[in-house]
């Protein structure tokens, strides 16, 4: 039994194959970069070349798989699949039984193929996976000032967030995939408490044991400081958005994470400790 991962060099893809393979799966990993994902991910992983946004270059990964894990975007702006309901064609066609879904913005074409295609009876059962915002985001947007100046400059400051732990979607993940009784679902994956970025840059600072200051930018000088390092205005309108506008989903605690995996989900506090090296000088 073969497991597609797709996304699997990124932030969740590759906890995703770490969890199936220390359960002793074969795991067949997708990337546009072959020579690079065989560096970063484990002996074993079988690593096809293929691109999510040419279908016709899938063939070759979809072929022999039970199961599979599936990004919802092409490319490093995270642009949906336009040509989804042609992935969806290759996963019937190769009769994968089981998907997971990594939820992105919003519905796209490839929900919407996998939607019709269970309608169709094909045997093919797919879970939605919507996490809410990943703690991982903590190291891509405060990790570089942290370091530098021991500050994290945001707005928004008593904004509430639900953050989840990665490792935690990727454990879902791998439950559903190998697991029964997930089909037609869609998990909403939280962590196990809702915190304030302020709250957030407290545990950080306990965690690396270095000062950190927060500054509450107003929404105009995040806009101005946003622009400054090159960031489109569509990123800019949509964190403006995500973080002045959580919907309630992004700061409600759910239970899922414990209730798939039989494990309680893990907290910012560990998160942090596991990262704190890259957030010291
Ligand atoms: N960050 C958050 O707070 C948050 C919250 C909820 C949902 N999400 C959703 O999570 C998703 C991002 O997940 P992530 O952070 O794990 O991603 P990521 O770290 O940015 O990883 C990108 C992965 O996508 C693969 N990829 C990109 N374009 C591809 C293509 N054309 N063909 C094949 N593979 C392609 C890359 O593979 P190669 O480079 O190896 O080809 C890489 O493995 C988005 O859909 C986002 O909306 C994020």
């Amino acid at each position: 039994m073969t497991i597609l991962v797709t996304g699997a060099t990124g932030t969740v893809g590759r906890l995703v194959v770490d969890e199936l393979v220390q359960a002793g799966h074969q795991v067949r990993a997708l990337t546009r970069n072959p020579s690079h994902a065989s560096e970063v991910l484990p002996a074993g992983v079988e690593v096809v070349a293929g691109d999510l946004a040419d279908p016709d270059s899938l063939v070759q990964a979809f072929d022999g798989v039970t199961a599979a894990h599936l990004i919802t975007f092409a490319g490093d702006d995270y642009a949906p699949l336009s040509r989804g309901d042609e992935i969806v064609e290759l996963v019937v066609k190769a009769g994968v039984r089981r998907v997971t879904v990594l939820g992105g913005r919003a519905d796209g074409p490839l929900e919407q193929a996998l939607a019709a295609a269970t309608e169709q009876a094909t045997g093919l059962e797919w879970t939605l996976l919507e996490p809410v915002e990943f703690m991982s985001n903590t190291l891509r947007w405060w990790a570089g000032s942290v370091k530098a100046h021991g500050v994290v400059r945001e707005p928004f400051g008593d904004r509430l967030s639900a953050l989840v732990h990665e490792a935690d979607i990727a454990a879902v993940a791998a439950a559903v995939l190998t697991g029964e009784g997930h089909g037609g679902r869609t998990y909403t994956l939280t962590g196990p408490e809702a915190l304030t970025t302020r709250e957030k840059v407290r545990v950080l600072a306990e965690a690396t044991g270095v000062g950190i200051t927060f500054t509450e930018l107003t929404e105009q000088e995040a806009r101005t400081e946003w622009r400054s390092y090159g960031m489109g205005e569509e990123t800019i309108e949509f964190l403006v958005q995500a973080l002045g506008n959580t919907p309630e989903v992004g700061y409600t605690v759910v239970p899922t994470v414990e209730q798939v995996t039989g494990r309680p989900a893990r907290s910012f506090a560990q998160w942090a400790a596991e990262h704190a090296a890259a957030f010291r000088p």
